[in-house]
């Protein structure tokens, strides 16, 4: 049958989402609008599309207004220059790392990375040494990493071209990266922070401390998430004189599309104005909102709101109240199976969900009357699911995550090189010896269970069969059934 070309069908979904008037408690932060900033929301976009005009200045030579208001970012931020990204933190890291590590050298990074920094390694063909992130037990996800840890990687490892830490991680928490860089120092090795999540740290003293004030040589943002752009509107900040300058600028100008969107670029250069101006008491009133969740959360049968009070002793540092991470453990039911029902009963989406977890973003645009529907949504769903009757019938509670210290799989290539072997599917149960060209993670806790380039041991064979029956959320893999892997052509 033909394809009836009148049809939008991507069109018609996203006019029925927004004609729902769903509570969006996930980024982009500006909720639909709410939380742009007036610059943007009154601007005639379709009349700001356009290109590298006359005093339109150009992204990848910038010296008139693209350059100004790069330079206004960078005040805000105490940043030595601040680059515009249009697709992203993903093509931000990836740059950073092409900037910085070369074939011959090792980046050093915790094994709970965001896949874009594959990227990186592929187009670096930086050898990769993970360190194991620290754990957060109660709600079963990974954060940071210890400085001790790093340390003896450090030792370990001659030829490290640079470090990556991510600060806070997808939940909102931060480990010691004022411990981190001091080992970073001490070692006169580059320090790169992922800070796709905390754009909105540097503006509210009662935020965990952003990585440019900890001494970072380089962060990248993204300021679609929580500081009140668009989608893909990312923007990278060098800290200090460390990193060369014009080795970044060549590298996004390799990375980077060559039509770049100036409606994605005006949204930062709002987005920074909004910050400076109005940032503080933004925030000020999204912590408020914040807390009063997470009391209320708190009192509700089966439910758990992480706090302070959960990071003791387990290396991580300080959290980042605006994110709303909630257990639904003892409801006895899974987080996806929660999310389901708010979405579906209730027209509430959240970020995200694991087996354990709800994450709710809470950010510029985010109402209270959003915050007080999901109250009470949870509330009813505790009532109605709370006697442990799993709507999806499984049982997570056996499934503890990758324990990285007892197995790291060998690595018996680096990633660029597994890219460029060619790849081919074979069957999960026939994968054993063969080289990985996927990574493959299962949330929770969201750690790499095999990463391109290493061995697939009968370890993680093993453990995949298992968070296959369980039913996990597998991230990453080409086949999320998990019944193929995709392995290294030879
Ligand atoms: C920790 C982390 N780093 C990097 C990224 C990539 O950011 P972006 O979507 O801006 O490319 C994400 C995206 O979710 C992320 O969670």
């Amino acid at each position: 049958m033909p394809i009836n070309q009148e049809h939008t069908p991507l069109v018609n979904a996203l006019q029925k989402y927004d004609q729902n008037k769903a509570v969006r408690l996930h980024v982009p932060g500006h909720g639909g609008g709410p939380g742009l900033s007036q610059a943007m929301r009154q601007g005639n976009l379709p009349g700001w599309d356009v290109t590298e005009l006359a005093g339109l200045d150009d992204l990848h030579n910038p010296a008139g207004v693209i350059a100004a208001a790069q330079r206004s970012a960078a005040e805000l931020y105490g940043a030595r220059c601040t680059f515009f990204l249009v697709n992203g933190t993903t093509v931000g890291l990836q740059a950073l790392i092409a900037a910085t590590c070369s074939e011959e050298q090792a980046l050093v990074l915790p094994r709970n990375v965001h896949r874009s920094v594959l990227g990186g390694l592929v187009v670096s063909g930086a050898r990769p040494v993970f360190i194991e992130p620290v754990i957060v037990p109660e709600f079963n996800f990974a954060a940071g990493f210890l400085p001790d840890k790093l340390e003896a990687v450090l030792q370990q490892n001659p030829g490290v071209g640079a470090v990556l830490a991510v600060h806070p991680c997808y939940y909102g928490v931060v480990g010691d990266l004022a411990g981190v860089d001091k080992i970073c120092r001490r070692y006169g090795m580059l320090l790169l922070v992922d800070e796709a999540h905390g754009t909105h740290l540097h503006l509210h003293p009662g935020l965990p401390a952003d990585a440019l004030s900890l001494g970072a040589d380089a962060v990248v943002q993204s300021v679609h998430k929580t500081g009140g752009a668009l989608t893909q509107a990312s923007w990278l900040h060098l800290g200090t004189d460390r990193i060369v300058r014009e080795r970044v600028a060549n590298a996004l100008r390799l990375l980077q599309t060559s039509s770049p969107s100036y409606i994605l670029m005006a949204s930062l250069d709002a987005a920074r104005q909004q910050l400076a101006s109005r940032g503080q008491a933004m925030l000020d009133d999204l912590l408020t909102l914040a807390g009063e969740a997470a009391l209320r959360i708190n009192k509700i049968s089966g439910l758990a709101v992480l706090g302070k009070e959960h990071l003791g002793g387990t290396g991580a540092f300080d959290y980042d109240p605006t994110r709303l991470v909630i257990s639904v453990r003892g409801l006895g039911v899974s987080g996806y199976a929660v999310a389901r029902q708010l979405a579906a009963v209730h027209g509430i989406y959240v970020e995200m969900s694991d087996a354990y977890n709800l994450v709710a973003v809470l950010s510029l645009g985010t109402g209270r009357v959003g915050v007080l529907k999901l109250v009470s949504a949870l509330t009813e769903i505790s009532r109605s699911m709370g006697a442990g009757h799993s709507s999806d019938g499984r049982n997570f509670n056996g499934h503890k995550g990758v324990d990285l210290s007892q197995w790291l799989p060998p690595q018996v290539m680096t990633p660029r090189r597994a890219w460029l072997a060619g790849q081919k599917k074979v069957p999960l149960g026939e994968s054993r010896g063969l080289v990985s060209a996927e990574i493959i993670s299962a949330y929770p806790p969201g750690i790499a269970v095999i990463y391109p380039g290493e061995e697939i041991t009968p370890e993680v064979i093993e453990y995949l069969l298992q968070v296959r029956e369980m039913g996990v959320h597998i991230q990453g893999a080409a086949d999320p059934s998990l019944k193929t892997l995709r392995v290294v052509n030879v």
